[in-house]
């Protein structure tokens, strides 16, 4: 049975339920990580290549891949998403009454690393167009003691860049940084996600469009952070520049930690990230039977349907909808687990969470993150749903809706 609550599943799987129906292991899983190209053959020649740790010939190619794409200085492949949002906290070499910026609305790390780096806290609401930060909550966060301003991309729609840019202007201290876990090779005006930010980090845990397990990346898009990122990033050590041939021996030179991601699962994720045209156009193919199944009985039924406005282009991490409000969206969770569809509610506020109220440096008020918390429903997703799997989804998803409407 799945309990992480980063799928947001916990509610669906423990509320009252009637054993009979109960379907465990799911007929139809919210995620599944599929094998799409040359996946073991990569991983196998990582092995017999006698160097599977970081910084070998496939961390390499999949960190140009991703450069390429995003148009940075450098990226660096790293453990996990959380890994990169921490090693972008230390870039930022932060000093006490230092603060951070971040949404409620997100995963733990995207607060945490910073907190864990000394930062106070702030968090700020996002707007229910995007999901993404609200650029007139933001106007009113920001002060002298800003250093950074972390957005996330939710669901891969790029968040109001412009109206983040434009809140930004008058504070060029404020570095911007793209939580992009969500995002890669989304588009925001044709531009990629992950390419706006000073910083930009990824994820590839199991449950991204592109997977290695657990991993991540972090982009640096301004050429000037490369040479203090690679010290950081190598235990503190100018190896690099050694591997590199600019110096001839390797010594301490700063701070840093173990951040490189294995060379072994780096050639998992380059088999994944060369089949990008293909997973992203089945998952748009996910995306876009829901958004026709759905949309025509939302207004009767009484949803919402996330929208992708005119000059994002979606990632296609996931498809969710709004119900009415908590009671509702919970009877429809545990309505389509006893029928075998495993949905997922999403993140709890972290601006009302313990570890965000001790981190704050202030309180704010974040209402939609609130009611978006307990309004949003997030339907099956991978890159292997067949066309009855979308079908039965759906069908569960609007049998449910209906009865719980009635039910009121
Ligand atoms: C927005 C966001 N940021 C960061 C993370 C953490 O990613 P990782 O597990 O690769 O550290 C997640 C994980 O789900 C996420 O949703």
């Amino acid at each position: 049975m799945v309990t992480e609550e980063r799928e947001g599943l916990t509610v669906a799987q423990t509320q009252g339920s009637d054993p009979s129906m109960e379907h465990d292991p799911p007929d139809v899983p919210f995620n599944v990580a599929a094998v799409e190209g040359s996946e073991l053959d990569y991983v196998q020649q990582a092995i017999q290549g006698g160097h599977p740790a970081s910084g070998g010939e496939f961390t390499r190619r999949t960190a140009e891949l991703l450069a390429a794409d995003a148009g940075s200085a450098e990226v660096l492949m790293t453990t996990s998403c959380t890994a990169a949002l921490e090693l972008s906290a230390m870039l930022l070499d932060l000093e006490d009454g230092d603060t951070v910026i971040v949404p409620s609305f997100t995963f733990t790390s995207t607060a945490l690393a910073y907190a864990r780096q000394g930062a106070g806290l702030v968090f700020c609401d996002i707007e229910p167009r995007t999901m993404g930060l609200d650029p007139d909550h933001l106007a009113t966060l920001l002060d002298e003691h800003v250093r950074a301003v972390v957005v996330v991309h939710y669901a891969g729609v790029a968040c109001d860049i412009e109206g983040i840019r434009r809140v930004l202007a008058p504070w060029p201290r404020v570095r911007l940084i793209e939580d992009n876990a969500h995002g890669l090779f989304g588009t925001w005006r044709d531009q990629p996600l992950g390419g706006f930010g000073r910083y930009a980090a990824l994820s590839f845990h199991e449950t991204k469009n592109f997977v290695c397990g657990e991993g991540g990346a972090l982009l640096l898009n301004d050429a000037d952070d490369v040479d203090r990122a690679r010290v950081l990033y190598d235990k503190g050590t100018n190896r690099r520049a050694f591997m590199l041939g600019q110096v001839d021996k390797y010594t301490w030179k700063d701070t840093g930690s173990s951040f490189g991601m294995a060379d072994v699962l780096a050639a998992y994720l380059l088999a994944q990230l060369e089949q990008r045209h293909v997973i992203q156009a089945k998952r748009r193919r996910v995306h876009d039977h829901y958004d026709a199944a759905l949309t025509p009985y939302a207004d009767e039924l009484g949803f919402e349907v996330m929208q992708v406005p005119e000059d994002s282009g979606s990632a296609h991490h996931m498809f969710y909808v709004l119900l009415p409000d908590r009671d509702r969206r919970n009877d429809v969770l545990e309505s389509m687990r006893k029928k075998g569809v495993q949905a997922a509610f999403h993140y709890l506020p972290l601006h009302a969470s313990d570890a965000g109220r001790r981190f704050a440096v202030r309180e704010t008020d974040c209402p939609v993150s609130v009611q978006v918390s307990e309004r949003l429903l997030r339907l099956p997703f991978h890159n292997n749903l067949t066309e009855a799997e979308l079908d039965r989804a759906a069908a569960a998803f609007l049998d449910a809706t209906a009865a719980a409407a009635r039910s009121r």
